[in-house]
């Protein structure tokens, strides 16, 4: 493969000092859980990261096309972000929400500014799979109903109720967690039913929503949850009206509509600060996580007043969430994203780049489709254009050449077939078609 230049920085690493990537790896087997899995051959050691470029052990310089998966929003290390923390940290880490403290009160004022209509009761937990629990929960309460349906091909977590909603067998453990989930069919242009060339696919989409009330419940559901866009799923973009046809059924059958932007958040998609927008809708329950502590544990509900009453019935109470360190953080990145116009960056090179991958496919046989919102896109592998059989071992060959030359990059998809490019949103122009030139030959190497 021909070398292609990165863009210049003027970060200097740290010369690293820790144990050798070979150490860290027997340490990692032998004490880590087993069940981990690593990207490439031969696994990167990532040791320091300055905006959208990380550095490995060696010193080799990477752009992080990959973000933490869709976590680091704002940039590694964003100094915004680090004074912000470092600021907190020094004065006071810890207290809980059993004493007033200003940072969670300050920040949920300024999220809940971000949201549209009655969106403004905040809830803050630890991650995105606690996010959506929660989100069931107060679902399952408001409407004392307990079906939800969820989407194939959604991801929503790790813990038992994010397995439940989850639908791809690698995140299924063989145990009883699925009672009163239902799957609808995924609104997947690519793969489904109705192609991109249907204009009302939307509305045919959703009827399956209606369809699984109407079978396989009571008549009357407790909720519907869907990412905004499909992450781990391989960044299915859904036709338009999906939502707002699904949400109306939904909605006729007593049930609360739900928004997992845990990876579509934050101007992540350009043309809208949450992934919800880019559909016309405004759910009932939002939950979020990732990108909005870019690296932080951080995550939260943001629901409306009415739905937050059913929540005083009991003491729901968590001793990390919207600690007044992560609540430092949360803040510092929702005032980068504004000062920096990261939404309006993630329009125009995501616009720019999606150009690039259309010209892409044009040229390899090996790309199936190309597609994503902002700085969240997709390029979908197939063996075969016709067949579309999905092409698991050409994307792990893609990754591993684009690895050697600079880029780390993301998988998804059912098989893996899928690649994913969700950078820091800081990414400059020159990142861009440094990204394209380093496709076009780790795609022409297959
Ligand atoms: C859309 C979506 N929801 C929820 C989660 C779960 O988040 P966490 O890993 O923070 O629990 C993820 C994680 O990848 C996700 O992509």
């Amino acid at each position: 493969m021909k070398a292609i230049a990165l863009p210049p920085t003027t970060h200097e690493p740290q010369t690293y000092n820790g144990p050798p990537a070979e150490e860290v790896l027997r340490l990692r087997r032998e004490y880590l859980n087993p069940g981990l899995f690593l990207y490439y051959k031969r696994p990167v050691m990532i040791v320091e990261g300055k905006m959208q470029y990380v550095w490995d052990h060696t010193g080799k310089r990477y752009l992080d096309g990959l973000g933490g998966i869709v976590t680091v929003s704002v940039g590694h290390c964003h100094p915004h972000v680090v004074e912000a923390a470092n600021r907190q940290n020094q004065v006071l880490q810890h207290s809980t929400t059993i004493y007033l403290q200003p940072n969670i009160a300050q920040y949920a004022e300024k999220l809940a500014s971000k949201m549209p209509g009655d969106l403004k009761v905040c809830y803050f937990v630890n991650s995105g799979s606690e996010a959506n629990d929660l989100a069931l929960l107060m679902a399952r309460l408001y409407t004392s109903n307990y079906d939800v349906i969820a989407l194939r091909n959604a991801y929503h977590g790790g813990n038992a109720s994010g397995m439940a909603v989850t639908a791809h067998s690698s995140w299924k453990f063989n145990t009883p967690h699925s009672f009163g989930v239902h799957h609808a069919v995924a609104p997947y242009p690519y793969r489904g039913a109705y192609g991109h060339d249907d204009p009302d696919a939307g509305r045919k989409y959703a009827d399956d929503v209606k369809s699984l009330i109407d079978y396989a419940t009571p008549g009357k559901i407790a909720g519907f949850i869907a990412e905004s866009i499909q992450g781990v799923g391989g960044f299915v973009v859904y036709p338009d009206g999906y939502l707002m046809h699904a949400y109306e059924h939904v909605r006729a059958a007593g049930g609360v509509c739900i928004a997992d932007e845990v990876q579509t958040g934050f101007g992540r998609t350009g043309t809208h600060f949450w992934g919800f927008e880019t559909q016309g809708v405004i759910p009932d329950i939002v939950t979020l996580a990732k990108g909005i502590g870019n690296g932080a544990p951080l995550g939260a509900v943001i629901t409306t007043p009415k739905i937050a009453a059913v929540m005083t019935q009991k003491v729901h109470f968590n001793t990390f969430g919207g600690n007044p360190v992560v609540s430092a953080i949360g803040k510092a990145v929702l005032e980068v994203i504004e000062r920096e116009n990261l939404q309006a960056n993630s329009l125009k090179l995501g616009t720019h780049i999606l150009a690039g991958l259309q010209k892409l496919k044009a040229r390899h046989k090996v790309i199936g489709d190309v597609r994503g919102q902002g700085l969240m896109l997709g390029i979908e592998f197939v063996k075969d254009q016709a067949t579309k059989q999905p092409g698991r071992e050409e994307c792990a060959q893609v990754l591993e050449n684009a690895r050697e030359l600079g880029l780390l990059l993301g998988k998804g998809g059912l098989w893996g077939q899928t690649i994913r490019f969700a950078p820091p949103m800081c990414i400059t122009e020159q990142d861009a078609d440094f990204l394209l030139a380093v496709l076009d030959e780790a795609i022409g190497s297959v």
